[in-house]
């Protein structure tokens, strides 16, 4: 099976009110038109929205959309899950509907997150403009951004993405975090699908209360990354990690803490790696500066 992209996610949330804010002001991204009661749907560019945020009783991931170039491409995701025994629902056209797509298949990862497999997204006519001024997002036909998700069982997860989802391997990084007693060291899968964004899904072998460490938007340039910084000390949001570079994926950015306790990493300058030229790599560092992680308060 090939994965285009990204394309959208669903977050759980208890405090709407507090996401309304953070989307629109701190992050940029534009209210769509066709929310609901309990339903704020962000829009990042001609697409009717990639973050959706639900009222819930708790903060988490909900679902991860990943597209599929087409009807065909779709046919044969679901004759290869068969074929591989794993199990799949067709969507409703109500679900359909929410998501703005033609078809989607939903499956579970083995950490549990919510996969929806479609093709046929709509298109959202209305200009995109945001309303912290923010000029564009890096998004099209590389998605959303990158999502990391926290794999405790790192092996069943890194299976599952690349043998059944059909991901490709980019990185690996084995990741020593923490002082003295609270020191531990994680292994994190950096995987990539048919676009040339350097990765699309990380796996991170430690467990998260809200089912994703973090979700990363990209920007075009650094002065869209510093108004960021800006907005984020104006609305005194949390940041997780100081402005730094990856090693692996060269992206400069931060990390602030979302309404929903997992973090948004919000860069620029991410590597659009030819996949034909590229080899699967391991580093030792994450960063060549910066991204100094802060204890929360
Ligand atoms: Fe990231």
């Amino acid at each position: 099976m090939k994965i285009q992209n990204l394309a959208y996610v669903g977050i759980e949330t208890e405090n709407l009110k507090a996401w309304r804010t953070f989307g629109t002001k701190v992050l940029g991204l534009m209210l769509s038109e066709s929310n609901e009661d309990n339903l704020l749907k962000f829009r990042m560019d001609d697409r009717p929205y990639r973050i959706a945020v639900h009222k819930g009783n708790k903060d988490c991931l909900q679902y991860a959309g990943f597209e599929l170039h087409d009807k065909e491409a779709l046919e044969e995701a679901k004759n290869e899950l068969k074929k591989k025994k794993i199990k799949f629902t067709l969507g409703n056209k109500k679900q359909a509907k929410l998501r703005e797509v033609e078809e989607l298949i939903i499956l579970s990862d083995p950490i549990g997150t919510q996969i929806e497999l479609f093709y046929g997204r709509s298109l959202d006519y209305q200009r995109f403009i945001s309303p912290a001024g923010v000029s564009s997002f890096v998004t099209g036909e590389m998605g959303i951004g990158h999502i990391v998700l926290p794999a405790t069982d790192l092996k069943a997860n890194h299976l599952f993405y690349t043998k059944v989802l059909g991901f490709g391997e980019t990185d690996f990084m084995q990741f020593d975090m923490g002082e003295g007693d609270q020191q531990f060291s994680a292994g994190l899968h950096f995987l990539h699908c048919n676009n040339p964004r350097h990765h699309t899904v990380g796996l991170f072998e430690a467990p998260h209360p809200n089912g994703l460490v973090h979700l990363m938007i990209e920007v075009p340039d650094i002065d869209e990354v510093g108004y960021a910084l800006d907005r984020v000390n104006e609305y005194k949001i949390p940041l997780q990690s100081s402005l730094g570079r990856h090693t692996n994926d060269r992206m400069i950015s931060f990390y602030m803490i979302s309404p929903s306790g997992f973090a948004i990493e919000y860069g620029c300058g991410g590597w659009q790696v030819d996949w034909e030229e590229f080899t699967t790599t391991v580093s030792h560092l994450p960063s060549i500066w910066g991204h100094k992680f802060q204890a929360p308060d």
